[in-house]
């Protein structure tokens, strides 16, 4: 679908690319030529998808980074870019999330979610932000969203995350429009149900919960993580040149069948709540 060399001479920094859709757009980015720069918190799965992207011939990178700290986020971009050179583009996709009913949340629970989205995605664009006017250099920044933080939608039973994917959309629109003139552009994908590790262990625990967000999606199966990956080559690559402050959505046409990916939960019994609740602790 797309020429080899698309994405050549282009430094690519995913933020949580150690797994998931990170990883997945990571390999992609690589195999269209562009090097990439993988960070997060747990250098074990880093260094997989580094040695994964390097066996397959691409060039790529890692350290590791708690985007919650401003300090760090610096540091880690320096590091990025003294191995790779200047970066152009930014993935802001490293994201927490919990199934839980917000009644029970802890004040700290809401922030290590919105630290971790929100703050953490802002401290990255805009150190990024900062470098690529200060150079006079064109930059690329794309954020992950979620279905649920858009207008007309929202779920029940993820609301530190919800919160905080609606401040990155609001980030991405309100950027794209002042950092224009500095040929700067920011976009979102806004995914539904995609089967990676880190978010369905938490998300959907259960064997039946799984089958059942399958079925009730319109095309009666996930995303794949290609299919992600391949959306973001366009939205970070000069094709796409004129889209700028857009979300695309890509979900099977899941959210147009009613808003609120996981207000399912709210059939859950006290004792399917406390199952869920276990399976956080082991
Ligand atoms: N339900 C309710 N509260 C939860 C929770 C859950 N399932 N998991 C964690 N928390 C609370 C903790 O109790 C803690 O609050 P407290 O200090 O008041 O007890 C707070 O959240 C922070 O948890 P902790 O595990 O110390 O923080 P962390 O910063 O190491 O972890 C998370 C961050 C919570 C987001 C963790 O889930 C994570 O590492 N996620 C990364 C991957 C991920 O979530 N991917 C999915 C993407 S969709």
């Amino acid at each position: 679908m797309y020429r080899a060399d698309l994405l050549k001479g282009r430094h690519a920094l995913i933020t949580g690319g150690g797994t998931g859709l990170g990883k997945a757009m990571g390999v992609r980015f690589a195999e269209l030529g562009a090097r990439v720069s993988v960070v997060g918190r747990r250098v074990g799965p880093l260094k997989e998808t580094v040695e994964e992207i390097r066996a397959k011939g691409g060039e790529a990178f890692h350290t590791t980074c708690d985007v919650r700290d401003f300090e760090a986020v610096e540091k880690m971009i320096e590091a990025c870019e003294k191995a790779q050179g200047p970066i152009d583009t930014l993935v802001n996709n490293a994201a927490g999330n919990f199934i839980a009913r917000t009644e029970k949340l802890s004040a700290n629970a809401f922030n290590a979610v919105v630290g971790i989205v929100l703050q953490g995605s802002f401290y990255c664009t805009l150190v990024m932000g900062r470098k690529w006017i200060a150079a006079k250099q064109p930059g690329n920044v794309l954020s992950i969203s979620t279905t649920y933080a858009s207008s007309g939608s929202g779920s029940g039973y993820v609301v530190p995350s919800a919160c905080a994917k609606a401040g990155v959309l609001a980030m991405t629109r309100s950027l794209a429009v002042e950092w224009a003139p500095y040929k700067i552009r920011l976009n979102a994908i806004a995914p539904g149900p995609f089967p990676t590790e880190g978010a369905f262990s938490r998300l959907l625990p259960s064997a039946a919960l799984e089958e059942r967000a399958r079925n009730d999606n319109p095309m009666k199966r996930f995303g794949k993580g290609e299919e992600l990956a391949n959306l973001a080559v366009y939205l970070v690559s000069e094709e796409s040149g004129y889209v700028n402050g857009e979300c695309v959505v890509i979900d099977g046409g899941q959210w147009l069948k009613g808003a609120g990916e996981f207000n399912m939960f709210g059939e859950l019994t006290e004792e399917g709540w406390a199952e869920l609740e276990k399976a956080r602790k082991k």
